[in-house]
């Protein structure tokens, strides 16, 4: 499939502060990337860049026509219901249908008409997820989207992920800290530091994976990571 993402010696500097230095990364169509990194290694900064959000930079990169953003925090207008929200921007096309559409995928068929902050947290990230559908993005950009969850609804949504990139095919940029949630979804695992691609490891395992699967490649990760892995030891 031709590369959705094409990324060459980026550079983002805040200030005085050099946050990306020189980053290259490539993602195929269809590809399923996560990405890792210690807190402030500038995980947020590429994806905001690849968003769009942010044109002050140095370097190449390439994204497809069609690039959507989940953030960590659902960011839903609350003056809005649900639909609205999910249909929001959206042009010549009949919101209301594309937006029941989506939130049929995202099993929240029933909720429409709701306000989004009569929602749970785990709902309102779903909305968020189907606001992010409904442009059928080439490129999906995924930043901590279930950071906030509980471990129950957090397990629930790597099955909706999953299965919704398995019927869109967009390439996914994943950003997370949990190993095991990057080792369960992606393709390939990179890891980030010091503003570069330090590390990747391809996940040829089959789906759905079990964590038993990929003890070896975690205790790798994490080490790459700089954390030990006391479960392997
Ligand atoms: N608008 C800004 N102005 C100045 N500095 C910024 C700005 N946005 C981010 N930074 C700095 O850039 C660095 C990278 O931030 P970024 O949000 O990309 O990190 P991150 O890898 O996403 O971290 P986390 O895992 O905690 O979300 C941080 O040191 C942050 O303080
Ligand atoms: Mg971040």
């Amino acid at each position: 499939m031709a590369g959705a993402v094409r990324i060459r010696g980026l550079v983002k500097d805040f200030g005085s502060r050099r946050v990306l230095s020189g980053l290259d990364l490539d993602v195929s169509g269809g590809e399923f990337v996560a990405l890792l990194g210690r807190s402030g290694c500038g995980k947020s900064t590429l994806l905001r860049i690849l968003a769009g959000l942010d044109p002050d930079v140095e370097g190449t990169f390439e994204v497809p026509e069609r690039v959507s953003v989940a953030f960590q925090q659902p960011r839903l207008l609350p003056w809005r219901r649900v639909w609205r929200n999910v249909s929001l921007g959206l042009r010549g096309v009949d919101g209301r249908a594309v937006a029941e559409r989506a939130l049929a995928e995202v099993r929240l068929a029933g909720h429409a008409d709701a306000w989004p902050l009569t929602l749970s947290g785990g709902e309102a990230q779903r909305v968020s997820l189907a606001r992010a559908l409904v442009r059928e993005p080439e490129l999906l950009l995924l930043d901590e989207p279930f950071g906030a969850l509980d471990a129950l609804t957090r397990l629930a949504m790597h099955h909706l992920v999953e299965q919704l990139w398995r019927e869109h095919r967009p390439a996914v940029l994943f950003v997370t800290h949990d190993v095991d949630e990057a080792l369960l979804l992606a393709d390939r695992v990179v890891v980030m530091d010091e503003g570069r691609i330090v590390a990747e490891h391809r996940v040829d395992l089959p789906r759905p994976r079990r964590r038993a699967a990929f003890a070896d490649l975690r205790s790798r990760v994490l080490s790459n990571l700089g954390v030990d892995d006391v479960e392997a030891a």
